[in-house]
């Protein structure tokens, strides 16, 4: 049993940003996993795991093999599904996921043991806020899936550590369309997420550093380019 995750969590992933009859053609059409990530998909599926979407899926994949990212960073392991769904279609990568929910880490490690068999991954345990400061590597990639509020936060540290021409990548940054709202609007529990995606755009989406793309795929996704050697954000 799951204990991290109920039936009610993670409320935003089952409010679509695009008609419904689309995403369940995305979802019905698009090539399934297979072999040990089809098992963990429905095993997050079963216990209310929030892993990326099955367009999300389809999307790294393409990402992965065009863009083959030779060091990865993800912040948000969970059950270790998205790393190695990454290390599979980048064989070429090494991974750094950070988590720090002690459940979803052993789930992660045993699926590690089991099924990185290129040993590619490599699991960092604790707070991403204390982690990030202490990484020694450039990425070329870093998929930023964990609490939505602080990714502004993280970021400035994280920029650090990106390559020039690197990309980042923010999962679930609509709220379920609520980020286009009001804050009136937004449910009380929910305005710090959304006060925090609004910072993050207004840091990133016209920077001159950075080049913006946001996609209303899943619960939306926001890509950044790194364009130049430093980037700084104003405040
Ligand atoms: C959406 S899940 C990650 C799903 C995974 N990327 C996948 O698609 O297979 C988010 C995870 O981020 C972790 N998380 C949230 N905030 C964090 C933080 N500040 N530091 C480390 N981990 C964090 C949670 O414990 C949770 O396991």
């Amino acid at each position: 049993m799951v204990e991290s995750y109920s039936q009610n969590a993670n409320h935003n992933m089952r409010r679509p940003v695009v008609k419904e009859e689309i995403v369940d053609y995305m979802r019905t059409h698009l090539l399934e996993n297979q072999g040990h990530l089809a098992e963990i998909e429905a095993f997050a599926h079963e216990h209310n795991i929030p892993i990326i979407q099955h367009e999300v899926v389809a999307y790294f994949r393409l990402l992965m093999k065009t863009l083959a990212p030779k060091h990865i960073l993800e912040i948000g392991t969970a059950i270790g599904f998205s790393a190695l769904l990454m290390a599979e279609f980048a064989p070429e990568s090494q991974i750094t996921t950070i988590d720090r929910n002690p459940e979803m880490i052993g789930l992660a490690k045993e699926n590690f043991d089991q099924y990185d068999s290129r040993k590619q991954i490599r699991l960092l345990e604790g707070d991403a806020v204390d982690l990030i400061k202490g990484l020694d590597q450039e990425y070329d990639f870093v998929f930023m899936d964990s609490a939505k509020s602080k990714y502004i936060v993280f970021l400035p540290e994280i920029l650090k550590h990106v390559k020039k021409g690197g990309l980042i990548v923010f999962d679930d940054i609509f709220q379920g369309g609520d980020i286009a709202k009001p804050i009136e609007e937004v449910r009380r529990g929910q305005r710090t997420i959304y006060r925090g995606l609004h910072r993050l755009f207004d840091s990133t989406l016209k920077h001159p550093g950075l080049t913006a793309s946001l996609i209303p795929m899943s619960d939306g996704l926001l890509l950044l380019r790194k364009d130049e050697d430093d980037v700084i954000l104003s405040d």
